[in-house]
């Protein structure tokens, strides 16, 4: 039995604590956040013991760590588990930049420490299906990538502000599926955007929808599309195009698509709301992996060295974006490194 820390009992820190209270090996949860009476809310709810701080949380004998903090929390909560010697869970992304997670995933590379991110689409069984039809070769040579994300509505402003921007905030979960299911690394993107949504994400130097050209080293081309005002509902999608058959994922009957064609009532059920009732099984599996990571067993989600690869595509697509111009990710490699 586990005992497990969670830092950031926000959005998605209060729906892990949920699922991890529900996880049969937990024994026992520990959970932090900035704002104390959030603490004791979530204490309370899930019967988990509250910790006043980080540094407490980390020395409450505690087996393993759940970051689900902030965005710009992430480097140093993730590195301050690590320090304490603890198998730990990082919510997507590792860090804030690029830079800033490859410097992360140097140091926790030296500490031997297994590190796993929040990337649950890899838990996901139509994401997995496609997989496993890319590497059985039954697709056959990959020509077309096509990988959407819209949210029904954006997340409160003040998250906006500090979440990256949506390349490194919204896509980064578009790069890491399209990465992981092809196999193939991307070594172009192209990237354009607007804001016809709330001002403020101008202001912030975001964008409320954008569209992402993809070169993948073996040939493939791929399109990622990203939004975060889709009335209908969470919109999660990811199509395959081989030479020889095509894989989708996402096209259950919860897809949020109103079918224009008179002789097809597909999809029937009730459009998915969100991420969270759209991925609660993934999540669940991803943290059970987790579980198993904090119990000895391999990282069987993302690694930080894949979130690193991850974080380079949304910085050269944010770069894309702001140049008008394609960015290779050895181009913006090479930059961080002058
Ligand atoms: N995997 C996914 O699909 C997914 C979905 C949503 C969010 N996320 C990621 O999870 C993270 C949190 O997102 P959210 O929507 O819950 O945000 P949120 O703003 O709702 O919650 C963030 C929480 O972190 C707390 N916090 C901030 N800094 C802290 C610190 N240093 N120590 C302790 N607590 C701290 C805040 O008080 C807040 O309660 C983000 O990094 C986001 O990218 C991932």
């Amino acid at each position: 039995m586990t005992t497990l820390g969670l830092i950031g009992l926000g959005r998605i820190g209060a729906f892990h604590a949920e699922t991890l209270t529900n996880l049969p090996n937990v024994e026992r949860l520990v959970v932090t956040d900035e704002r104390p009476h959030v603490v004791a809310e979530v204490a309370t709810k899930y019967g988990a013991t509250p910790a006043d701080s980080v540094a407490d949380l980390l020395s409450a004998g505690v087996d393993g760590v759940v970051v689900a903090a902030a965005t710009p929390a992430h480097a140093e909560l993730a590195l301050a588990a690590v320090d304490a010697g603890l198998p730990t869970f990082c919510e997507k992304p590792i860090a804030s930049t690029a830079a800033e997670s490859a410097r992360v995933a140097d140091i926790i590379a030296r500490s031997g420490i297994p590190v796993q991110v929040g990337y649950q689409r890899r838990f996901d069984a139509a994401f997995a299906a496609v997989k496993q039809g890319v590497d059985a070769g039954t697709l056959g040579r990959l020509h077309t990538v096509r990988s959407t994300t819209m949210d029904p509505a954006p997340p409160p402003m003040d998250y906006i502000r500090g979440s990256g921007g949506i390349f490194r905030d919204c896509a980064v979960h578009d790069f890491d599926a399209i990465r992981w299911v092809t196999g193939q690394e991307v070594v172009e993107v192209y990237a354009t955007g607007s804001v016809q949504g709330d001002p403020l994400f101008a202001e912030y130097g975001d964008v409320d929808t954008a569209v992402i050209t993809v070169r993948f080293d073996g040939g493939a081309l791929g399109v990622v599309s990203a939004a975060r005002y889709n009335g209908r509902g969470y919109d999660c999608r990811l199509e395959v195009h081989g030479f020889d058959d095509t894989m989708v994922a996402g096209w259950d009957e919860g897809a949020p698509v109103l079918n224009g064609d008179p002789n097809t009532s597909f999809p029937t059920g009730q459009p998915h709301h969100f991420f969270m009732d759209r991925f609660t099984q993934a999540f669940r599996a991803e943290l059970s992996a987790f579980v198993d990571v904090v119990g000895g067993a391999p990282i069987r989600g993302a690694t930080v060295a894949d979130a690193v690869e991850v974080a380079w595509i949304a910085e050269a697509a944010t770069e894309s974006l702001r140049r008008g111009v394609p960015v290779a990710i050895d181009t913006v490699k090479k930059e961080a490194q002058q």
